[in-house]
């Protein structure tokens, strides 16, 4: 069988959690196949609401299989504590949860490391999640991480140690950089037996079994597109590969087994951390968005930065990862505005362009808007698109135009429930 694909097509926090929650009872197995602890994906049912950083978005279903694919990375400390508030869920872990072997570690001076090089750039600093993503993904590449699979081996410790002097050697370059590793391992070390405990697995064979036997897959994204190492705001980007092509090297699946890539946009625009947002509100706007969306992150608590929907960005995300089905998320965020604005194109270096260009920094990129009749209903109960707001049904059509993609799902609120399916025809 085949794979199909969810990602964000912005920077992050689209609301993969509740849209792979929702979908979750289509699909066998669901895999997460890059980034790590710096997600933070909610989903919220029976009024509660859970948020999920390295374990993927299935869990919660009986008879998913949740697969921890080779591309993440993992801090067992964070992935013990996840663990232990599902087992208070009485969520079947053992059954319910595989990790790749071949998956990397965060080691505590990875997360020292990663704090030492923000504090060094000063103001130019990433806004990184401070999990320690950026490096393990460096040793990774750099031939010298530690995965999983080691902590089977007899000589783990050693390993451990080796690429500790290592750390401690660059570390030791940043003069400014105080930090006290003594506290931080006894905690990692109990979290690594605990590691042992699960299921650790070949994964790419697991799920290239799965594929032969007819199972299906949901490989679950983590970040979004502009945030990808290659193809983002960079070098204000994640380390990992966000993109489609991600879920094959991260999962060990061929990209002919791909057949939907679900792309998540909010109807809005956000990011956290720093780093270039074309179409960012600094006013009154960007604040009452901020604040009727709830936009604070799920993993650092920070505050989103807010702006409307940039559809040169979104063309771009559905172009690079072959989106084949859309979902907008957060509609009734913008219920009660008169005007909604939506960027079509910008203005760069004095002419009208209608793509992303190399440079979006502010002051070299502007957007030009196209605004749109707002609608008053709170549509927070709507179960049905017949019975949407005329206005919020043109502003449907108005983007599925512009992007040429079709909208197949959209959301109205935070809950699993508050999810409306769109036939194909429903858009006009
Ligand atoms: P993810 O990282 O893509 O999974 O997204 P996050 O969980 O970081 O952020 C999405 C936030 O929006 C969470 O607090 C969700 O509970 C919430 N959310 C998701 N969908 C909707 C929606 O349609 N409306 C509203 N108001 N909130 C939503
Ligand atoms: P989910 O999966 C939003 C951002 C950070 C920072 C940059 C680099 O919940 O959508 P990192 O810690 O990866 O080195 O940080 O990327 N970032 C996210 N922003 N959602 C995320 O994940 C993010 N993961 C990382 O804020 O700007
Ligand atoms: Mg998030």
């Amino acid at each position: 069988m085949t794979v199909d694909v969810l990602l964000g097509l912005q920077w992050g926090d689209e609301g993969k959690g509740k849209i792979v929650d929702v979908l979750t009872r289509n699909y066998d197995i669901i895999a997460r196949f890059q980034g790590g602890p710096n997600a933070g994906h909610t989903l919220e049912f029976d009024n509660i609401k859970h948020v999920l950083h390295t374990i993927p978005s299935g869990i919660f279903h009986k008879g998913a299989l949740n697969v921890v694919g080779n591309g993440v990375v993992i801090d067992p400390v964070i992935f013990k504590r996840e663990v232990d508030d599902l087992l208070k869920h009485n969520v079947d872990v053992n059954k319910a949860l595989l990790i790749s072997r071949k998956a990397h570690l965060i080691l505590p001076s990875h997360r020292l490391l990663d704090a030492a090089s923000e504090q060094a750039k000063g103001k130019n600093k990433i806004g990184s999640t401070l999990k320690g993503i950026g490096p393990t993904y460096m040793d990774k590449t750099g031939r010298n991480g530690l995965r999983v699979g080691d902590i089977e081996l007899d000589d783990f410790k050693d390993r451990y140690n080796h690429l500790l002097t290592k750390h401690k050697q660059i570390l030791s370059h940043y003069h400014e950089f105080e930090y006290d590793l003594d506290s931080l391992e006894p905690e990692w070390f109990e979290a690594v037996d605990f590691l042992r405990s699960l299921n650790l697995i070949d994964s790419e064979h697991y799920v290239n079994a799965a594929l032969k036997k007819g199972k299906t897959i949901l490989a679950e994204g983590a970040q979004g597109s502009l945030l990808d190492i290659d193809f983002g705001s960079y070098p204000f980007v994640t380390s990992s590969t966000t993109m489609c092509a991600g879920s094959c090297t991260g999962l060990g699946i061929a990209p002919n087994r791909i057949k939907n890539v679900y792309g998540i946009f909010k109807a809005y625009c956000t990011r956290v951390g720093s780093g270039p947002f074309p179409t960012e509100l600094h006013d009154e706007m960007g604040e009452e968005l901020r604040q009727k969306g709830h936009e604070f992150g799920a993993t650092t608590g920070r505050p989103r930065r807010c702006g409307w929907l940039d559809l040169p960005a979104l063309r771009y995300a559905i172009d690079i990862n072959g989106v084949t089905h859309l979902i907008m998320m957060k509609s009734d965020v913008l219920s009660g505005l008169e005007k909604i604005k939506v960027c079509t194109s910008y203005r760069y270096k004095g002419t009208e362009i209608d793509h992303l260009p190399y440079s979006i920094e502010e002051g070299l990129i502007e957007p030009i808007y196209t605004e749109l009749a707002g609608w008053k209903e709170d549509i927070t109960s709507l179960d049905n698109y017949e019975e949407a707001p005329r206005e919020l049904k043109d502003y449907v059509s108005f983007l599925q135009k512009e992007l040429g993609v079709p909208i197949t799902i959209i959301s109205v609120g935070p809950d699993r429930n508050q999810t409306i399916h769109l036939e194909e025809s429903a858009v006009v």
